[in-house]
């Protein structure tokens, strides 16, 4: 099979999303009521409580330490005023893909969460508004890579024996399913109906220069991810720190002095991440 052939058979699988958890019913409704504007907070909140579950994952996201509140977020309704309808209507979407990515590959949770908290920090810097959504890209940035592990199993092992072989994984990525992990994470939140701006930011982070519309949150991911993984958080494919796009520091305006204190600000919030981390490890080990 050719290339494009193997392109054209992985967009088909991603369309059906096998192997995928499909979407809870509530974001349906949830989707509905975010677009009635005689819908309040406090009946989507309502909604959502219904559901004990994606209740819990909710809260248990809200408190993790990448969105770094300073109080505990112990309602619905607190979440939603402090997260926004739309990035809890993400978390709710894609917590399953969280409880996925945790239990294939803890390294690349870690990753993830640790690129999040980064986002979160840098975007305030750049006083972009809703840094928290860009925190959610971060969060998501790598989706596409959990996807590979889910439902490309035999592929995945062939990216593995090449990166292992010194190729560099997203050139791997490419040779094997004609496509990389960003695009297939974006073409994946594209089908999900989730905002331009985390589809374009996941979809441009490793190639900064292809963002249009959100080029500071692309060059934020980007940074994030090298600043992440330079910390010992590095995703499992890739050994060594990945190369820095220099353009990334113009366009968000940051001198190699604003480096050193924004990783003064992330230290005390990774080492929360890894508590965080730890305790839903022992939660998940009790519930199987
Ligand atoms: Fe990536
Ligand atoms: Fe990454």
């Amino acid at each position: 099979m050719d290339i494009s052939e193997k392109r054209r058979e992985v967009k088909k699988k991603l369309r059906k999303l096998e192997g995928l958890p499909t979407l809870p019913p509530i974001v349906q409704k949830l989707n509905e009521m975010i677009e009635d504007e005689r819908v309040s907070l406090h009946e989507i909140a309502e909604v959502i409580e219904k559901d004990q579950v994606i209740t819990t994952k909710l809260l248990r996201l809200a408190n993790s330490a990448f969105y770094g509140f300073p109080k505990k977020v112990s309602t619905v309704q607190n979440a939603l005023m402090l997260l926004g309808v739309n990035v809890v209507k993400i978390l709710i979407m894609t917590s399953s893909i969280f409880e996925i990515i945790h239990k294939e590959d803890v390294g690349l949770w870690e990753h993830s969460i640790g690129v999040a908290a980064c986002c979160k920090i840098l975007s305030e810097r750049a006083e972009l508004k809703e840094p928290q959504e860009v925190a959610t890209a971060g969060l998501l940035h790598d989706l596409g890579r959990v996807v590979e592990m889910v439902s490309f199993k035999e592929d995945y092992e062939k990216i593995i024996l090449l990166s292992q072989k010194g190729i560099d994984p997203i050139q791997a990525e490419k040779s094997i399913l004609g496509l990389d992990h960003s695009e297939i994470g974006s073409f994946l939140m594209r089908l999900w109906n989730l905002p331009d701006r985390l589809i374009e930011s996941v979809s441009a982070h490793h190639d900064v220069e292809k963002a249009k519309k959100f080029r500071k949150e692309a060059a934020i991911i980007h940074l994030s991810d090298v600043i992440i993984h330079a910390r010992g958080y590095g995703e499992t494919l890739r050994k060594k720190v990945p190369p820095l796009n220099p353009r990334v520091l113009k366009i968000l305006k940051l001198s190699t002095e604003d480096i050193k204190n924004i990783l003064l600000v992330l230290e005390p919030r990774l080492y929360e991440l890894k508590f965080f981390t730890e305790e839903l490890r022992r939660e998940m080990e009790q519930e199987t």
